[in-house]
């Protein structure tokens, strides 16, 4: 069996946290599929992190309404939920309708019930800090804020890969709003015979251009990922040239262990662990030439 060097790569500086929980299955011989929802959940689960999971932001009715997707390279096969209230760790719903293997995508108060049957269980994710947040929030309307989500990918020693993203979404989002997170191809994407990306920042505009399928995409046609990454926001900065005030980014992982991050706006930062890095790094900006 050929062998791989391990990686993970993830979204923000809290994705050195994901990394952490990940690489501790990577190390140990773990599947990739293993790492990132590992990564995610530690996330999730986090009340100090407020745009994933337990303690996100609320929508604009004060719910926490929460969205993930999983792929596994190995086998193809793929999980997402969305709008989904009450369940602190959505990646393993995700990864839970992934492992059922009969349909893809679950939302709103079918994703839950489906999480219930499954042994999920209820809770209440509103932390006195979010609680506090939404009251203060809301009579200013605050819009396009908190969207930070975590997306990580990795590589396994067998040379598989897995992509997982979880999210609270926008802040103050109108209920039921899905945005890019759980849509496979908008927010991630993984082919195993090339590589994967996903992304962070305001989703809608990456379900205009399907972000992470066309990065995909760009690297099975010959470019790296760095190259693919920065190709697909060129693509979004010329549709909003006009307006081109939120923030967009997206990480790749090529087959063979290549990186790749840019973002539109200066302040997005990924995280890459493997057998001799742990850190984060701030990635390409290219919003600035398109005033
Ligand atoms: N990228 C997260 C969202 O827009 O919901």
């Amino acid at each position: 069996m050929a062998q791989f060097q391990p990686l993970i790569l993830s979204t923000w500086d809290f994705g050195l946290e994901a990394n952490q929980a990940g690489w501790d299955i990577l190390v140990r011989g773990g599947t990739a599929l293993d790492a990132v929802e590992a990564g995610a959940r530690a996330v999730e689960s986090n009340p100090e992190i407020t745009s994933v999971g337990y303690g996100g932001y609320p929508n604009e009715m004060g719910v926490v309404q929460l969205d993930a997707a999983i792929i596994d390279g190995k086998t193809g096969r793929m999980g997402a939920v969305a709008a989904l209230e009450g369940i602190r760790n959505p990646i393993s719903v995700a990864r839970k309708v992934l492992e059922k293997n009969r349909h893809i995508f679950l939302v709103g108060a079918g994703a839950k019930s489906f999480a219930l049957r499954e042994g999920f269980r209820e809770e209440n994710l509103n932390t006195p800090q979010s609680v506090r947040w939404y009251a203060e929030q809301l009579p200013q309307s605050q819009q396009n804020a908190g969207h930070d989500t975590v997306g990580i990918l990795a590589r396994d020693a067998r040379g598989d890969m897995a992509v997982a993203c979880s999210t609270s979404g926008l802040a103050l989002k109108w209920c039921g709003r899905v945005g890019d997170s759980p849509l496979i191809g908008a927010g991630l994407y993984l082919d195993q015979a090339v590589g994967g990306a996903v992304g962070t920042g305001v989703g809608e505009r990456a379900i205009e251009v399907c972000g992470a399928f066309a990065i995909v995409e760009f690297m099975r046609y010959g470019l790296s990922p760095q190259k693919a990454c920065e190709q697909l926001l060129r693509r979004v900065a010329e549709r909003n040239r006009n307006r081109l005030n939120f923030q967009l980014a997206f990480i790749a992982l090529s087959r063979e262990g290549e990186t790749g991050a840019a973002s539109l706006q200066e302040g997005f930062v990924f995280a890459l662990r493997d057998s001799t890095r742990d850190h984060t790094a701030p990635s390409a900006v290219f919003g600035r030439d398109y005033p």
